[in-house]
């Protein structure tokens, strides 16, 4: 599939999708997140696909924000529809049923901040500046900003963030849990196809159902979301990798799971 604005590379299990805008920090215009859309689509049903890194190109920037430009010009009607249709693109994310790292290289502004939260987990480069500045436009975070940032870092921290615009450093990121590490900027890359590789090798089924107990588990009351636990838990005894896994653990070898 061709992009305009994204790198999609694939290297064994692990593909990386890199946006690919540096001359404007990597902003999402509208044509971007179509193809985010339509990128993260093809991801989620290659079962060739194990893990997923996204990064932005260059050295200063994961993504500064939704694209000013675009922001600029919108009417309420048009400010609606691109809120619901990044939101429904974060989700796609969010919801990808194997993990995807955010390989945050720089700044992580607004729209930026808001897809890393989205992403499975986090690695944040040393230089990395994350934050939700939108209300120095005059405007709030639309893509779940306010609904993300609350459920990683609390809500106390999500209204001082969002309400000051703030950019914190990765190490503040990592203290209030709003990045899972931080590394130095020049082996993040390495770090995070490490990561991605050693995820790889897990069981693909269990993965995804993990990942979709942890984000539908967290909207459920709590009994509710232990019987859909149960009920995954259950499901996933019918895989093949279920009695790789267990049989292994017994032959005391590596298990070599194949996602079925
Ligand atoms: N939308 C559109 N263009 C953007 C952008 C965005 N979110 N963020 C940066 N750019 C553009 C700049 O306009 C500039 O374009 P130009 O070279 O044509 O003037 C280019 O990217 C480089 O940015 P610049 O501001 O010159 O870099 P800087 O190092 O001085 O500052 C930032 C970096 C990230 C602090 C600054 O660009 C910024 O504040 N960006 C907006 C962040 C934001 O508010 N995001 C939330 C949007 S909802």
């Amino acid at each position: 599939m061709a992009f305009d604005n994204l790198i999609l590379e694939r290297d064994g299990a692990v593909a990386s999708v890199i946006v690919n805008r540096p001359k404007v920090l990597n902003a999402l215009n509208a044509a971007t997140l179509d193809e985010l859309r339509r990128a993260a689509l093809e991801l989620k049903h290659d079962d060739g696909v194990r893990a997923v890194i996204l990064t932005g190109a260059g050295e200063k920037s994961f993504i500064a924000g939704a694209d000013i430009n675009e922001l600029a010009v919108q009417t309420p009607t048009s400010g609606r529809e691109h809120a619901l249709r990044g939101q429904h693109v974060f989700d796609l994310i969010e919801n990808l049923g194997k993990p995807v790292i955010a390989a945050i290289n720089g700044y992580a502004l607004g729209g930026g901040c808001e897809l890393a939260m989205a992403c499975t987990l986090r690695l944040a480069a040393d230089t990395a500046k994350i934050g939700q500045p939108e209300i120095n436009l005059g405007i709030l975070p639309g893509y779940a900003g306010t609904q993300r940032l609350s459920r990683l870092v609390g809500k106390g921290k999500a209204m001082e963030l969002i309400l000051s615009g703030a950019q914190i450093g990765a190490a503040e990121a990592e203290r209030i849990g709003l990045v899972n590490r931080v590394v130095p900027a020049a082996s993040l890359m390495a770090e995070a196809r490490k990561l991605a590789g050693e995820l790889a090798n897990n069981a693909p089924i269990a993965m995804r159902y993990i990942i979709a107990a942890i984000n539908k588990g967290l909207e459920m009351p709590f009994a509710e979301a232990c019987v859909f636990e149960a009920t995954l838990f259950g499901l996933v005894a019918s895989t093949d990798d279920m009695r790789e896994g267990t049989r292994a653990f017994l032959e005391k070898r590596k298990p070599e799971f194949r996602g079925k």
